[in-house]
């Protein structure tokens, strides 16, 4: 992205398909909501939990959209997911713990893990599992310095979803073990040809012992900069994150709570219906296009805005390949490296998180490019 910036700082014409944030603006009743709890004055530390309201329209959201009951005692609101997931993994990983990841995956979960003195143990996962975890390889790997497992469906980098009913067998294979499960959900809605779902809505799966669903606004709501997200946490983890969140955090920032109020609405939810139809068609052109180019796309991600193509067709090495094309096709993509040590040298992440004619345009300049020997 830097390099992308400094190209564009010198005249240059730059695609993005890097940027890994919603490019639409954040819906207009969460923004004067936000805006009138600052007039109002509602600008001071909250409950480190998150406010009252919050916490129930969350817990409506999961009644509503899923007809589930996630009380609201069980939700906790964060600063961001990132705030999500370093306090469920602070209240659960000690010292030389393994949790397990999927390997590519987002790569700031092994940095918290490694921050809780945890040890992340990413295992390599390709196109014969949708680039996802299975209960098996989760058995496989399993030891007794096991303790828990971070799953994101649909995932960062690849775009791909675990089936639902594998979630589920991977989340009571867990709990079988004794171990924890944490499961992003960060864009659970932003899945394409099929309606969102959550790991919650599994049978069994409400109890207490369950899994931490880490979730956000970031993304959904296109509010990457508000820095709010929430988890719905077991009731055993609840005084241990609190007290954390007291500490790291004293609250989630309050205006964007407010405004987080306001995101559970009809008029919000057409808003987000009509984005993820538009990010769908995105995605459709991009993965064409990418296939037209030399890329390889094995499987057609389901979720997220995402698309993590095989380039060693094209350079073995991507980090060249990602370089080359910016400097030679005007085109900004995200080398393999960023997301783990499973093939990074054969993968770049393409991101349709700018409009259809952008992505027209970059997909030319794809096609138009051809490496030179
Ligand atoms: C899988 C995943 N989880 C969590 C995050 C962090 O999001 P937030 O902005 O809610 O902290 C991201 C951001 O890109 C992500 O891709």
């Amino acid at each position: 992205m830097e390099a992308a910036w400094a190209a564009e700082r010198a005249g240059r014409s730059i695609v993005h398909l890097e940027v890994g944030e919603p490019d639409f603006p954040t819906p207009v009743p969460v923004v004067e909501a936000a805006t009138k709890a600052i007039a109002d004055g509602r600008v001071r530390y909250t409950s480190s939990l998150g406010i009252p309201e919050l916490r129930e329209a969350i817990s409506g959201y999961y009644a509503e959209r899923f007809g589930i009951d996630v009380p609201a005692r069980r939700v906790v609101v964060t600063t961001g997911a990132s705030g999500a997931l370093l306090l469920a993994l602070a209240a659960t990983v000690d010292r030389d713990d393994a949790v397990l990841l999927a390997d590519p995956g987002y790569p700031c979960n092994r940095n918290l893990i490694r921050l809780c003195e945890g040890v992340p143990v990413g295992l390599p996962v390709g196109a014969d599992t949708d680039y996802q975890l299975t209960a098996g390889l989760v058995a496989d790997r399993w030891s007794e310095r096991t303790r828990g497992v971070v799953l994101a469906s649909p995932s960062n980098p690849t775009g791909t979803l675990v089936a639902p009913k594998e979630l589920a067998a991977i989340a009571t294979e867990v709990d079988q073990r004794g171990g924890v499960c944490f499961v992003d959900e960060i864009y659970g809605e932003l899945v394409y040809d099929r309606e969102p779902a959550t790991v919650l809505a599994s049978p069994g799966l409400l109890d207490d012992g369950t899994p931490f669903v880490i979730n956000s606004f970031s993304k959904t709501f296109a509010m990457t900069g508000w820095r709010l997200g929430w988890m719905v946490c077991p009731d055993w983890a609840l005084p241990a994150v609190q007290a954390l969140a007291q500490n790291a955090f004293i609250s989630p920032p309050a205006p964007a709570q407010y405004g987080g109020v306001a995101a559970f609405t009809p008029e919000v939810w057409a808003v987000v219906e009509e984005r993820r139809r538009a990010f769908a068609a995105r995605r459709d052109v991009l993965v064409q296009g990418l296939q037209a180019s030399g890329f390889g796309v094995p499987v057609l991600p389901q979720g997220a805005f995402y698309v993590y193509a095989r380039s060693d067709g094209l350079d073995a090495d991507s980090m060249r390949l990602a370089r080359r094309l910016l400097d030679e096709a005007g085109v900004a993509a995200v080398p393999g490296c960023d997301f783990g040590d499973h093939e990074p040298e054969a993968h770049l992440r393409f991101s349709y998180t700018t409009a259809l004619d952008q992505i027209t345009e970059g997909v030319r300049r794809l096609t138009a490019w051809r490496p030179s020997a």
